[in-house]
């Protein structure tokens, strides 16, 4: 056995991403370079992610995201072991770019080909940069994403319960366009809600009382745009609403984490880990609330990095890197993969 060095490409949303991992047989992850370019600019004049603008931008942008991230590594295309790139789910314009460009480099290189599935891409991300072994449970929760995983070990994952509507980071971004708080969401809900009082309004706990770990949030779109036109918006209602909004969401995710927890029977003796990722937890209530459940429940918190919570393209290439140590590369898809939006 020996190292394994890939480049991983990740143009599945609004992030064009480039990375260069090195796996060691004893599972030392190095992360070599990292390289991502944000199209927030680009699609915040429409309050939302625009796959057309998404797919135009990720053609412009990978070739020298790529070449950044390799340049940054000091190595070569020689040098590496392989190439990955997501092959969904995710926009399928965005996921075709990094794929196609993907494929060119290993087809050139003489290298393998992995399709990444960009979910199992953020299952893997907490060993980026912890010591976290299998199994552990995971709450992803981001603008495109909300459930809970349990990560048994590599390929072997089991949804535990997830959104049955919109994910948490959409009702963030969708409370923020019903107050013209602009794009994304989440940040300005979140520094405008500091001056509020989160019991001012009573908005619903969606699903909180049915047993299982599913989540909706769509409803709270509802209630939030009947909040902001009872009165007249003055600044402290805004603040109200915010700080209400953003304490249902922590309720949720928290009193759903405790049953995730509470039910993970990790096996091993060693202890539960519970790992959250995705944009949703940079929220400090929601990472409080979560820091408390874990405690609580004698769970150990694992909360990654921000730029590894997010899209990335660093996960990607250690999801790559792991299937090929284990040898699942062949089931993860060479250069006939296709790619898939859901
Ligand atoms: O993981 P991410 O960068 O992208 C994907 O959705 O894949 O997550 C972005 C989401 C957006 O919906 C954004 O509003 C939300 O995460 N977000 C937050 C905060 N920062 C980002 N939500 C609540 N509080 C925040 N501080
Ligand atoms: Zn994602």
């Amino acid at each position: 056995a020996r190292p394994l060095t890939l480049l991983g490409i990740e143009t599945s949303c609004d992030e064009t991403a480039a990375a260069v991992v090195r796996l060691s047989p004893d599972g030392e992850v190095q992360i070599l370079s990292e390289k991502v370019h944000t199209q927030l600019e680009e699609h915040a004049p429409y309050l939302g992610v625009v796959p057309e603008i998404a797919a135009r931008a990720h053609a412009e942008l990978a070739d020298q995201t790529v070449a950044a991230a390799m340049a940054d590594s000091g190595l070569a295309y020689s040098d590496l072991d392989a190439v990955a790139a997501t092959s969904g789910p995710g926009l399928i314009g965005g996921v075709l770019v990094g794929m196609m460009t993907g494929k060119a480099i290993a087809q050139a290189a003489g290298k393998p080909f992995l399709a990444v599935n960009h979910l199992e891409g953020h299952a893997l991300s907490p060993r980026l940069t912890h010591d976290c072994p299998f199994p552990y449970l995971l709450l992803l929760v981001s603008g495109g994403h909300c459930q809970f995983l349990e990560v048994r070990g590599l390929g072997d994952y089991r949804r535990l319960g997830s959104t049955i509507d919109d994910a948490a980071g959409e009702a963030f971004d969708k409370t923020a366009k019903l107050l013209g708080l602009g794009f994304p969401g989440g940040p300005a809900v979140e520094r405008i809600g500091a001056a509020g009082d989160p019991k001012a309004i009573h908005f619903p706990r969606p699903l909180l009382n049915r047993p299982g770990l599913d989540m909706s949030f769509a409803g709270l779109k509802t209630a939030v745009a009947r909040a902001a036109e009872a009165e007249d918006l003055t600044e402290t209602r805004m603040a109200n609403i915010c700080a209400s909004f953003q304490a249902a969401i922590v309720d949720v995710l928290s009193e759903k984490a405790h049953r995730a927890i509470e039910n993970f029977d990790p096996g091993d003796g060693a202890g539960k880990r519970f790992v959250v990722a995705g944009g949703v937890a940079s929220n400090e209530a929601i990472r409080s609330g979560l820091e408390k459940v874990a405690e609580n429940s004698g769970a150990v918190l694992i909360a990654p990095p921000m730029r590894h919570c997010t899209d990335n393209a660093a996960m990607i290439a250690l999801a790559g890197a792991e299937r090929l140590a284990g040898g699942l590369e062949n089931e993860a898809g060479d250069l006939g993969a296709g790619a898939r939006p859901r």
